[in-house]
């Protein structure tokens, strides 16, 4: 019998236990040994959790209870789950965790402490899609040119609702909120904090790379307005919060934005809060990943099969996927580096003489217009909706700068890339 201590026993952990009890006989056939949960940690005693299991508010009466053989860890945060698992670890029990955050942060240091007691986190990265098997196992004889996805089921939730139904910005956040899709602070999903810890989990395991999510180019979907849904819509474009990494000679290049992507593109047409994610080998080609990234059955899903599968072999793979550094280390591109098309919308006053001083600062900073829109936006002012061809970050960024110092220029331009 494997015995399971859960810290945190919200909608996931209570899913966890539940899964472990409802499909009993078949994980019992599957893992070769019987599973169930011995115990959980909770910050409310209180409440009820429709759950046969004891509970406590002490996390040592998981991590120093012998008979547990694997701790989940499921509470959110950084720093206080650093040091339970960490301390898990030490006591030789095996980890499971959902945590992206702590994994964001920590990965490095907690391959180097588990050594070989095994340490996995299917669930960190879009839910119940099985996304690190499959890098780390199916495509293991691979190198990976490109990784490029939805990760963020509150984003996309909210886009396809912006989008299709012209619903408000803030009252389908609050949907999302109000449908357990969105963490605890949403800012981390619509910051595009949330997919950015996915997508450097994501990047360890296929280049090795360790970077932190203060290295990469992050933004989130907190200025898209229907005035952009409207562009892309006239130009062929589902606008989607993307996770992206891309192999370019020895530079990999790591961002999460959001991105006009033509529709015909199969991660144009991945909706609500479903996730999607494409991989592309040297020799596979390109392959593709999708399901559920949020909700409590689809990430404990993913929970329960790291636990079948510790259950079964006891053994640790690599937990990031290399069992040694690579000769010839892959670095992180610099963000000024990466080269984009680019839309832009400008709010200027609507006055002659306009139109050519903006496109003098485009020319300028060697950035050349591919389409072009004016839309009326309210009495003497009107909104530019323009795309560039391929441009270098650093020129855009500068041009956008020079534009917003203009006096007919309202508000900061709106940039969003193209991919
Ligand atoms: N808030 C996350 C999302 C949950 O919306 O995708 C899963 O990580």
């Amino acid at each position: 019998m494997i015995k399971v201590g859960i810290m945190g026993v919200g909608t996931v952990g209570t899913s966890v236990a539940q899964i472990l009890k409802d499909n009993a006989e078949i994980i019992s056939a599957r893992a070769g040994v019987d599973i169930s949960v011995k115990s959980g940690v909770v910050k409310n005693l209180n409440k009820d959790r429709g759950l046969d299991i004891s509970l406590s508010d002490n996390v040592d009466d998981i991590l120093n209870d012998e008979e547990i053989d694997i701790v989940v860890e499921l509470m959110g945060g950084v720093d206080e789950p650093f040091e339970v698992v960490k301390r898990a670890l030490k006591n030789g029990k095996a980890v499971v965790t959902a945590n992206k955050a702590l994994l964001a942060y920590h990965r490095y240091e907690l391959q180097e402490i588990a050594g070989t007691i095994a340490f996995e986190y299917e669930a960190s990265v879009a839910g119940g899609i099985p996304i690190i098997n499959a890098l780390r196992d199916g495509l293991s004889a691979n190198h990976i040119e490109s990784i490029m996805g939805i990760m963020n089921g509150t984003c996309n939730y909210m886009m396809t609702k912006m989008t299709e139904e012209g619903v408000a910005y803030d009252a389908i956040l609050k949907e999302a909120q109000e449908l357990g899709y969105a963490e605890a602070d949403p800012t981390f999903d619509v910051g595009g904090y949330d997919a950015a810890h996915k997508l450097l989990i994501l990047a360890s395991i296929a280049y090795g790379l360790d970077a932190k999510p203060e290295d990469i180019l992050i933004e989130g979907i907190e200025n898209v307005s229907q005035d952009d849904i409207t562009f892309a819509k006239e130009f062929g474009y589902a606008i989607k919060l993307l996770g992206i990494a891309k192999k370019d000679a020895n530079e990999v290049e790591l961002r999460v934005h959001a991105c006009l992507i033509s529709k015909d593109e199969m991660i144009a047409k991945i909706d609500g809060v479903m996730n999607g994610i494409s991989v592309v080998g040297d020799k596979v080609g390109e392959t593709l990943y999708y399901g559920p990234g949020a909700g409590g059955d689809a990430t404990a899903s993913a929970v329960v099969a790291n636990i079948i599968d510790i259950a079964r072999s006891g053994k640790s793979t690599p937990m990031l996927g290399f069992d040694k550094p690579m000769e010839g280390k892959l670095t992180l591109k610099a963000t000024d580096d990466i080269n984009s098309k680019y839309y832009l919308r400008i709010n200027v006053s609507d006055r002659a003489g306009v139109l050519a001083k903006i496109t003098k600062v485009f020319e300028d900073n060697n950035i050349s217009v591919e389409t072009m829109l004016q839309r009326p936006s309210s009495t003497n002012s009107a909104n530019l909706l323009i795309s560039t061809h391929i441009a270098l970050e650093k020129d855009i960024q500068n041009m956008i700068k020079e534009i917003e110092e203009l006096e007919f220029v309202n508000s900061t331009p709106v940039m969003i890339r193209i991919v």
